[in-house]
């Protein structure tokens, strides 16, 4: 691999990127002028809170992991301006795809619309209006951080396995911790959902990544979840699950990163819901990884803006589930394309904004998951700035290299994939084509 490729190549994508973006701006302002100069004043009570109470107050709340609360008028007058420039710029809500290319449909979507950040930029520039409290939406509870969040949905998860306890100091350099906790299961059992939860109140702010694998048979152990900050947990598509074996064991991997204050005796629980007994899904899925910046090529020289491209060839159907970029402080974005054996490209979906305090997993809506035909060509591109550009750059001097580090960097894909026969392959895209077809119809 050839730099000054990868050095090109990774200039265009950049330059590509700034014009989307300041198009998306030009939109913006023009929109936001429009409705300044007119019908309506913008205020928080009916415009704003609903928004805020809907996308940002889950962790924007005393004892969540947001920075500060925004959960009344003060909190968000207080706030406006960071508001304005963080929405502004995508970076808030967390969610870090191209709102353009690719596909857009995802079950954890938690962007705002468009229109939502005109309304917030219209606030603010307002002078951040109060309007009439009558306006304002009723109150939401929610979780405390003490609790798996998917505890509302699915109720308590049927297994909760801890690791040992772990002392974390406040100072220091990261730590890893590599327990192994046997699941007590005495019969074979599908995962329906996993969710990762921190100690609370001070395992949050120093569990930074965290690997759960299941020990069992060679052929169906295999990684159960990767989790790290910002990450809410897995939930598999009715039919789909993974298998954990009877006697079965998880092997952990926490890593830890000191922040101040010590968490003494510390514990991470993996929540584990499960099918019913005896429930076999049609379609078991892992959660496989996609090494495209491996130890023996990855080399991010200072003030280098590298990308790096490797492809697999699928070798049956298989339908993808969801994704997550792993990357450190350097990561900057990663894309994912599919070319069909019939030479058709598609761009799957598009990473453009990494940040590193969170690793999403994007999870597709059922009815938009890529079906790929046996002998597709899945081509991944993960790209990195090692420039004062990035804000989250320490050292655009250093040289960088591969290692667990926060300051060397990595760049795998995990990707959720089911594997499919021929049948269920076909079966599925006539499914969809079918759904397709009477949605258009009936509109
Ligand atoms: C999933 C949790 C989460 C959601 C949802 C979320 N935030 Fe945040 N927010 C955080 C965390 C954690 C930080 C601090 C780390 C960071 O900046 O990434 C933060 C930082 C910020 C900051 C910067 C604070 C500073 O001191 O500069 C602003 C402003 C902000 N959020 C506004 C919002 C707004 C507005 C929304 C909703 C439209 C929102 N956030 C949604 C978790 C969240």
């Amino acid at each position: 691999m050839s730099d000054v490729n990868e050095l090109d190549r990774s200039a265009r994508w950049r330059r590509l990127l700034a014009e989307l973006v300041s198009t998306v701006v030009l939109v913006l302002t023009f929109q936001g002028a429009a409705y300044a100069q007119g019908v309506e004043t913008v205020t928080y009570s009916k415009d704003v809170a609903p928004i805020l109470q809907e996308n940002c107050q889950q962790c924007h709340q005393e004892g969540a992991i947001g920075p500060f609360a925004l959960v009344d008028y003060e909190d968000a007058r207080r706030a406006a301006r960071r508001i304005k420039d963080r929405v502004t710029q995508r970076l808030m809500p967390p969610w870090h795809l191209n709102p353009h290319l690719g596909i857009q449909e995802y079950k954890n979507d938690r962007s705002l619309t468009e229109q939502e950040i005109v309304t917030i930029i219209d606030w603010v520039d307002a002078g951040t209006p109060r309007g009439d409290p009558a306006d304002l939406p009723a109150p939401v509870e929610f979780p405390s951080g003490e609790n798996f969040l998917m505890l509302g949905e699915l109720g308590s998860p049927d297994l909760v396995i801890k690791t040992d306890p772990f002392d974390v100091p406040a100072h220091g350099n990261d730590q890893w911790w590599r327990p192994r906790v046997a699941t007590g299961l005495t019969q074979d059992r599908y995962v329906r959902a996993v969710e990762v939860l921190p100690s609370y109140p001070l395992g949050r702010g120093v569990t930074h990544h965290f690997l759960a694998t299941a020990v069992q048979e060679e052929s169906v152990g295999g990684l159960l979840t990767e989790w790290a900050l910002g990450k809410v947990g897995e939930q598999y598509q009715e039919g789909t699950g993974k298998l954990l074996q009877a006697g079965s064991e998880i092997s952990f991997e926490v890593h830890y990163y000191p922040n101040g204050t010590p968490a003494p005796a510390d514990q991470v629980s993996l929540g584990i819901w499960l099918y019913p007994e005896g429930y076999e899904p049609e379609f078991p899925t892992v959660l496989r990884m996609f090494n495209v910046a491996p130890q023996s090529v990855l080399e991010i020289p200072p003030h280098s803006t590298p990308m790096y491209e490797r492809e697999w060839v699928m070798q049956s159907p298989v339908r993808i589930q969801s994704f997550q970029a792993h990357f450190h402080l350097r990561g900057k974005g990663a894309s994912m394309e599919a070319i069909y054996p019939d030479g058709r490209r598609e761009l799957l979906s598009i990473i453009d904004n990494f940040q590193f305090n969170w690793h999403n997993n994007y999870i597709y809506e059922d009815h938009v998951a890529p079906l790929l035909p046996s002998g597709t060509v899945l081509k991944f591109n993960m790209w990195y700035d090692n420039t004062e550009d990035q804000l989250s750059n320490p050292h655009p001097d250093d040289f960088v290299t591969w290692g667990d580090r926060a300051a060397d960097e990595m760049g795998h894909m995990w990707i959720g994939v089911t594997n499919l026969t021929e049948d269920a392959y076909l079966r599925l895209v006539r499914e969809r084509a079918r759904i397709a077809t009477e949605d258009g119809g009936s509109r």
